[in-house]
């Protein structure tokens, strides 16, 4: 099972149009596909078809993504009527802003990891449509996806927002979960003829270079028709249809090549112990966690690293044995390791000298 974030922190640039786009591509292609939807607006449940009153929703699975509650969370898609096929929404709710907190805990952006690793075996395919900002939910969102996509309008604001994006999803990785990764920029609701959005366009291709897809979205009214009769775009009539069709299974088979790009067995070890040390850490706030990723270039450890350069006098003190080089430790390992080690007073002569040589 592979995880796919749609995502952009500005509104209404069409993430849910993409994740539902490439939902539709999954879905023509044999995928057993997943939709979750994270957005407290419910957009993608509404395009699926997952209309009504569902008792449990994708709110109840981040209160407690326990087995049952994140099977009856999800249901078959209206789309399996019109095309056989595998596809599954986990019903989006108007309560699930109560988690789109500012400052969520590292517990509460594991939450829906949690959940799908009970479903792992159910699906090909994930694909998450999460709300226009960087708050708790888009990160729950991040935590538990392979491979995020941003969807950019060429816009001002949209490429300003997609820079954003593209920062807080390394800040991320660097500091929780190493398996995720940026898919990409793609633009959406291009109008080739707007001397503006050309432009944007390639402001965008400058900033993002080989991380801008390929392919760009443009602005049609046929999206629109098929969203508002619930129906996948794959099925729809028309030559704008086929084109957009096209252009969703271009995407979809980048981010399936994507999936398969060698995974570094280091970052594979790395991962299992941050989710180690991210569980014992689960009531911290993630901010202050992610804030100490930066400090690692001055990392308190890095002080205590043997001094390798011997025309250098190493004095009376003790090289501490480190497990392993602070600078290839995360910034929870380096206070995990920090935490576990024994300080002897340092020599109070020997450090006084030091300084008046420095001086
Ligand atoms: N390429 C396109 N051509 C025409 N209309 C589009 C296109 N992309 C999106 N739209 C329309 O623009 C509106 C906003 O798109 P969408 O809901 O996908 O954005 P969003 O980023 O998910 O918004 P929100 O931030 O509110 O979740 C919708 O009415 C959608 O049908
Ligand atoms: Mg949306």
């Amino acid at each position: 099972m592979h995880v796919l974030s749609v995502s952009s922190l500005k509104g209404g640039v069409g993430k849910t149009t993409v994740a539902l786009g490439l939902a539709s591509a999954a879905f023509a292609r044999g995928l057993r596909t997943l939709v979750v939807d994270l957005d407290p607006q419910c957009d993608a449940s509404t395009g699926l078809g997952a209309i009504g009153e569902f008792r449990e929703t994708v709110a109840d699975v981040l209160q407690n993504p326990k087995h049952n509650i994140v099977h009856r969370s999800i249901v078959s898609s209206t789309w399996g009527k019109v095309q056989s096929g595998h596809i599954d929404v986990m019903i989006g709710s108007p309560r699930a802003l109560q988690f789109d907190t500012p400052n969520p805990t590292i517990r509460d952006v594991w939450k829906l990891e949690e959940a799908l690793s009970r479903i792992e075996k159910d699906y090909d395919l994930v694909i998450i449509d999460t709300p226009p900002s960087i708050n708790g939910l888009t990160r729950t969102a991040w935590v538990a996806s392979d491979r995020v996509l941003i969807v950019s309008e060429p816009s001002i604001f949209s490429v300003v927002a997609a820079d954003r994006a593209m920062r807080a999803i390394e800040e991320l990785r660097k500091g929780l979960t190493p398996r995720l990764q940026a898919l990409g920029v793609v633009i959406n609701r291009m109008r080739p003829q707007s001397k503006e959005h050309t432009y944007r366009a390639q402001e965008l291709q400058d900033m993002f270079k080989e991380n801008l897809m390929t392919v760009l979205i443009e602005e049609r009214a046929t999206i629109q028709q098929a969203q508002g009769a619930a129906r996948p775009i794959h099925t729809w009539p028309g030559d704008h249809a086929i084109e957009l069709a096209k252009i969703f299974d271009e995407i979809l088979a980048a981010a399936l090549a994507s999936f398969q790009e060698p995974y570094d067995k280091n970052r594979g070890k790395q991962d299992k112990r941050m989710s180690r040390i991210s569980k014992i850490m689960r009531g911290q706030n993630l901010d202050a966690v992610l804030e100490l990723e930066s400090l690692q270039a001055d990392s308190p450890l890095q002080a205590l690293v043997p001094n390798t350069d011997t025309s250098l006098p190493t004095g009376p003190v003790t090289p501490v044995q480190l497990p392993l080089d602070p600078s290839k430790m995360s910034a929870i390992e380096q206070l995990e390791a920090l935490a576990s080690l024994n300080f002897e007073p340092a020599d109070a002569t020997w450090l006084e000298e030091n300084k008046k040589d420095e001086g």
